[in-house]
């Protein structure tokens, strides 16, 4: 196999019972490709993180508006932001709980500091930041 590397290795029975059921679920017969896919988006994550230019993220978080201040808190983020905020949509996921998905542009390193303080925000239920690709005007 010309250019290609055999490897082996070890991992919990449970977690690559996981891994092999969301193969499944997302039609990839392939258990090695499935493995380089994951490898190939996490080293495409991480070039884009290592960029200096201009680049997009998002933001997902998940928060209870009835806790104290929260809404207002991501409102007074965003504005001292703006420059930083391209759009955000939010949903009312029931009584309680809403889904924000906050879209930025700005360098790499400004957009994961803005976006894990969004995330330690007091009262946020989930948080995930998503470092995407350079911004093309
Ligand atoms: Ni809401």
């Amino acid at each position: 196999m010309a250019g290609l590397e055999r490897i082996s290795m070890t991992i919990e029975k449970d977690l690559i019972e996981k891994f092999d059921e969301m193969r499944t679920r997302n039609n990839l017969p392939n258990r090695s490709e499935a493995f380089r896919d994951l490898i190939r988006q996490r080293l495409v994550e991480e070039e884009w993180e290592q960029n200096s230019i201009e680049s997009v993220a998002t933001v997902t978080l998940v928060y209870d508006h009835h806790k104290k201040e929260i809404s207002d808190k991501l409102v007074t983020e965003a504005h001292h932001h703006h420059g930083m905020v391209m759009a955000s949509m939010h949903i009312h996921l029931d009584a309680h709980n809403c889904l924000e998905v906050i879209a930025l542009k700005g360098m790499p390193e400004e957009l994961r500091e803005f976006g894990e303080h969004l995330i330690g925000i007091k009262g946020v239920l989930h948080g995930k930041f998503v470092m995407g690709p350079p911004f093309s005007k």
